[in-house]
């Protein structure tokens, strides 16, 4: 029971990794409000009033929020060339500015306390190219501002840590699911540990980082990828002779 009354603030709440999230603070005691485009929220991260509105609302009902995790994104393969301007947009806006608008909505009453924890879910594209550039642009700008929140705020007792999830099992692999529905069986094999990862491994790090076990962490960016970014084990099977 690592989080019993603390108030917890999850967005992309109705997502694949969002909806566990928000069963595992439950389960560990925590009071959670979640957020979602979808669903009976409706609050849309991209926009400063909503968000604001959301964060007072979830004060007044349950209390100063104790965590924020920024877990909402979206994207869409789509070849860079023919990339539309308003899909670059979009994805930077709902990863990072979204982010943005919420961290700055939490903060006041964090600061104030002198308590706080963000975690930003970021990815394995913010650090290594895997396609989406967008989106890949958008959880780099997210590392930049884990680290800014991290060392700004520290000594109002404020921490902010990410997450990279490699391939994780959910929704936002859908529309190519569609197309090859083998992909994930395939995928898994580009895994050290040779399968994709769920949304209860991403889970687990967010909760460890939110948690007071991690109270000496801040500003650091945890890989929760099997293994990928460790390096590239099909290269190295044609390179190695023994
Ligand atoms: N699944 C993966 O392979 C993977 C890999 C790396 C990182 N991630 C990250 O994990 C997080 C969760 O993704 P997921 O896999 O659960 O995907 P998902 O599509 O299941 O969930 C994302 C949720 O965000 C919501 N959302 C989209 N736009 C929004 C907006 N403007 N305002 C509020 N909510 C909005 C969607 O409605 C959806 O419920 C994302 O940040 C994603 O980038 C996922």
């Amino acid at each position: 029971m690592r989080f019993r009354d603390q108030v917890v603030a999850v967005t992309g709440a109705a997502g694949g990794i969002g909806r566990v999230l928000v069963d595992r603070f439950t389960a560990e005691g925590a009071v959670v409000a979640g957020s979602d485009i979808a669903g009976a929220s409706g609050v849309d991260v991209t926009d400063r009033a909503a968000v604001r509105e959301w964060v007072a609302q979830v004060e007044q009902r349950h209390g100063p929020i104790d965590v924020l995790v920024n877990n909402a994104a979206v994207t869409r393969d789509a070849d860079f060339v023919d990339l539309p301007e308003e899909q670059w947009h979009r994805e930077i806006d709902v990863a990072l500015t979204g982010a943005f608008l919420c961290a700055q909505a939490v903060l006041p009453s964090m600061i104030a306390r002198e308590r706080g924890v963000i975690v930003n879910i970021s990815s394995v594209n913010a650090v290594s190219y895997f396609g989406n550039e967008a989106y890949s642009a958008a959880k780099a700008g997210l590392l930049s501002l884990t680290r800014s929140l991290a060392v700004k705020y520290g000594r109002h007792g404020v921490r902010c840590n990410a997450v990279l999830p490699g391939t994780i099992r959910t929704p936002i692999w859908d529309e190519r699911v569609a197309v090859a529905p083998d992909i994930l069986d395939r995928l898994a094999d580009w895994y050290p540990l040779g399968r994709v990862g769920t949304p209860d491994d991403v889970a687990s790090a967010v909760l460890f980082l939110a948690s007071a076990d991690a109270a000496w962490i801040t500003g650091v960016a945890l890989p929760v990828d099997g293994g990928l970014l460790a390096g590239n084990r099909a290269m190295t099977e044609q390179v190695v002779i023994a």
